[in-house]
């Protein structure tokens, strides 16, 4: 290996879904971030570690093919996005990659994974959260601190420029009128309404408050409900409009609140539910159980589809089981039935044929793969945003009865390291 100065010549084999080239330095594997597969880079090590070191691009002497200019300023800088400077395309293999090396690692070596599911990248986010700082200033606090990183013109290339506009307004009268502790919370309906969370350090008098209704309602025509909350005390007021969202999604009518959960992006969320709608309709199933269901709506969009079905969800979350309840008698949805409580517990007797699984990131504790095989379900749909605990679970159901049948992965979230697969396991 040529070195000069402690400049090294290397090219990239593979690229992992956090944008981390991957080269190998006299056999030691070297990280080099932002990089892609195919480029021919001159880096310096930054870091070394037992089994691998950290690298940064000195010079790029031939870049990949997959290349292109990263159409964000903030890109590199944010730590919100990982994979701008390479095509889409490409980041849809990267993620395809990603789930394969994940089975691979768990002994899945025979698993087919299909191509990425690739929503439009643009601006896709449907809700945001961002901070007020001092003199007018917002964006995002840098990972685990409380660092301001500042939104700049251009403002997020994930969220709509509304969003920023919004909170640059906020800001101004935020500034002026010497708030403190403040956030804005942002949510925008498929048809572009969008209602706005204030979260501030200590109340506003009344002209304060006449201040930010005007300056956010009054300049966006589409805001149809601002709502404050005082510290952390979750207690919502409307000072404008409705607190409430009104959503048509997945063949659904739904209300959300600026806060319950709602997957972020509509078009990706439409692929994966397809994906599940098709998993499902392949079983021939004749009783759901959508464990992990948060406000319900997988379980709720499939018990509209398939009406001579049962559906039953559980979550730990009473406030999202109380929107998934409303929404459910919002729909007149009768064959759909919602608990609050730990998943894992199943009450003795329940047997259905298929479950749906769409655990928080860490993936299902043996307590739940234990509940799983104790019932046997023929199909399981398991729903992951994290492709490595999502390969150490369907390994684990593997050695316990079942095959993986199909995995797709959804690009739920692009541009970031973020993802879904949705994998449907059935018994041997
Ligand atoms: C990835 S989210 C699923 C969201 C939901 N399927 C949706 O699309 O709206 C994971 C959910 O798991 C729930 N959760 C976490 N631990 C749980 C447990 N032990 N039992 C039941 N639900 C749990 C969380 O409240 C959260 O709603």
């Amino acid at each position: 290996m040529a070195e000069e100065n402690g400049v090294i010549r290397v090219s990239i084999s593979d690229v992992n879904s956090r944008g981390q080239g991957v080269a190998k330095v006299d056999g030691k594997v070297v990280f080099v971030p932002f990089s892609a597969a195919g480029d021919a880079l001159d880096i310096r090590v930054t870091k070394e570690h037992k089994n691998f070191s950290e690298g940064e691009v000195v010079i790029m002497v031939e870049p990949s093919g997959d290349r292109i200019a990263p159409d964000c300023p903030m890109f590199g800088k944010c730590g919100g996005c990982s994979l701008r400077h390479v095509s889409y395309e490409a980041e849809g293999r990267i993620k395809k990659a990603t789930v394969e090396g994940a089975l691979r690692r768990f002994g899945l070596r025979d698993v087919t994974v299909n191509g990425t599911l690739l929503p439009r990248p643009e601006r896709y986010r449907n809700k945001a959260t961002l901070r007020i700082g001092d003199n007018g200033s917002f964006g995002y606090y840098e990972k685990s601190t409380n660092t301001l990183v500042q939104l700049g013109g251009t403002g997020c290339a994930l969220l709509p420029e509304e969003f920023c506009e919004i909170a640059r307004d906020a800001a101004a009268v935020v500034s002026r009128d010497g708030l403190r502790d403040v956030s804005v919370t942002l949510r925008r309906s498929a048809d572009g309404e969008i209602i706005v969370l204030l979260t501030l350090g200590e109340a506003p008098g009344a002209a304060v408050e006449g201040d930010l209704v005007r300056a956010i309602a009054g300049g966006h025509e589409n805001v149809t409900g601002i709502v404050v909350e005082i510290g952390r005390s979750r207690r919502e007021r409307v000072i404008f409009g409705s607190g409430v969202m009104e959503l048509r999604q997945f063949g659904l009518d739904l209300a959300l609140s600026p806060r319950s959960f709602f997957q972020v992006n509509y078009e990706g969320a439409e692929m994966l539910l397809d994906v599940i709608d098709r998993y499902a309709g392949e079983t021939g199933f004749s009783e759901c159980a959508d464990l992990f269901c948060g406000t319900g709506v997988w379980g709720l969009a499939l018990a509209k589809r398939f009406p001579e079905k049962r559906f039953y969800g559980a979550d730990i979350d009473r406030g999202a089981i109380r929107d998934a309840k409303e929404n459910a008698a919002r729909n007149g949805l009768r064959n759909v039935k919602f608990f609050a409580g730990d998943a894992s517990r199943i009450p003795e007797g329940y047997a259905p044929d298929l479950v749906i699984l769409d655990p928080p990131r860490k993936g299902c504790s043996d307590g739940m793969i234990g509940a799983l095989t104790g019932i046997m379900p023929e199909d399981i749909i398991y729903v992951s945003c994290d492709p490595f605990t999502m390969a150490r679970d369907a390994a684990k159901l593997t050695e316990r009865g079942y095959v993986i049948k199909e995995v797709t992965p959804v690009n739920m979230f692009p541009r970031t390291e973020h993802m879904e697969t949705v994998v449907l396991l059935s018994r041997k």
